[in-house]
């Protein structure tokens, strides 16, 4: 148990695999660390292989770590009595695909425990909110790529658990499809649900995540909360006006600290954002025109990018 509330905790986790009898073991995750808050969208992010499905195999209990702990709600991840509160979407879930929406979803609430009398009409409101009512009763064979995997977040969410964790659930959908998916984790944190999510998809962890940690090669090397890799501390801006003599330009730069990049008939310069305002009043205040004005922006790409090449290195 640790002091804080959260919601999800793991602590110093290793996961060795052996590939086979005899071969040399072969290490995932070295002693990673992270956690979860309450009613938060936790974004978990790392390229192909980083150790993604292995932690969240971890977090579920279907694999035991080798070394380290992990809790969910307080509970290690080992004991069982706990998890009729957490709901799971696997990794290229695969379902019974004879049986239609409505069908499934009978299927899990049943190994769920949900009682019989309320099956129906707890069926029925998940099949409305993940937009599945009209093909309820179609067989999952027939459904889109995008309709399966909201039937897989539907079957996640049967028994109302309070934390959801997903695995890659926008991977293989088409801008559409994605949004669909995005617009239902939303709802799921309006509800106040906790939601963990794996995923290599930036702009979508950009969109929904409160905060993301990232994982390469089995180290975590960023965590943090979404908006502090957005809008955090101070920025530069990159300016371009016209019609500004080099003179004026060259005061930009004594009086704002402006790194002139190219003076010419256009001058290009590159401003900390608390002086952008007072340059472009003294370029339009001198009839000259502003071509573009550019926050620089840290994206989490940049940040993902970075932690990449680091442990490249
Ligand atoms: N049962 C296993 N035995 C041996 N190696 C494994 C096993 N499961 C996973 N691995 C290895 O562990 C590493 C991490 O795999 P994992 O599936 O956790 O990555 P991931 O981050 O989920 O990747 P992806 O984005 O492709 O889903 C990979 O190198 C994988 O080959
Ligand atoms: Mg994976």
């Amino acid at each position: 148990m640790t002091a804080t509330n959260e919601i999800v905790r793991v602590c110093d986790v290793v996961k060795d695999f052996r590939p086979g009898f005899g071969l040399r073991k072969k290490r995932v995750l070295h002693g990673i660390s992270f956690g979860v808050m309450p009613g938060e969208i936790f974004g978990f992010v790392g390229p192909n292989g980083a150790g993604k499905t292995t932690t969240l195999k971890v977090l579920m209990g279907l694999i035991r770590a080798t070394s380290g702990s992990a809790s969910i709600l307080g509970h290690d991840v080992n004991e069982t009595a706990f998890r009729k509160e957490i709901g799971f979407l696997p990794e290229n879930a695969y379902f019974y695909d004879y049986l239609t929406g409505r069908e499934l979803l009978d299927f899990y609430a049943r190994l769920s425990g949900v009682a019989s009398n309320e099956r129906a009409a707890r069926i029925n409101t998940l099949l409305d909110w993940v937009g599945l009512q009209h093909a309820a009763d179609a067989r999952i064979r027939t459904y889109s790529k995008g309709m399966a995997q909201r039937v897989g977040i539907a079957q996640a969410l049967v028994h109302d658990p309070s934390v959801v964790f997903l695995d890659e659930p926008m991977s293989g959908l088409d801008p559409l499809g994605r949004k669909e998916i995005r617009d239902l984790i939303l709802r799921l944190r309006a509800e106040g649900k906790t939601v963990f999510m794996n995923t290599h998809i930036l702009s979508d962890v950009e969109m929904v995540c409160d905060r993301v940690a990232i994982i390469v090669a089995g180290k975590i090397m960023y965590q943090g909360r979404t908006e502090e890799f957005l809008n955090d501390g101070e920025h530069m801006c990159d300016i371009v006006v016209s019609g500004v003599s080099p003179e004026t330009a060259a005061r930009f730069e004594e009086q704002y600290d402006a790194e002139l990049r190219g003076v010419g008939e256009r001058v290009e310069m590159r401003v900390r954002d608390k002086n952008v305002e007072a340059i472009l009043e003294a370029v339009l205040g001198s009839r000259g025109r502003v071509l573009a004005v550019t926050p620089e922006r840290v994206s989490l790409e940049s940040i993902f990018m970075d932690a990449v090449r680091g442990e490249g290195k």
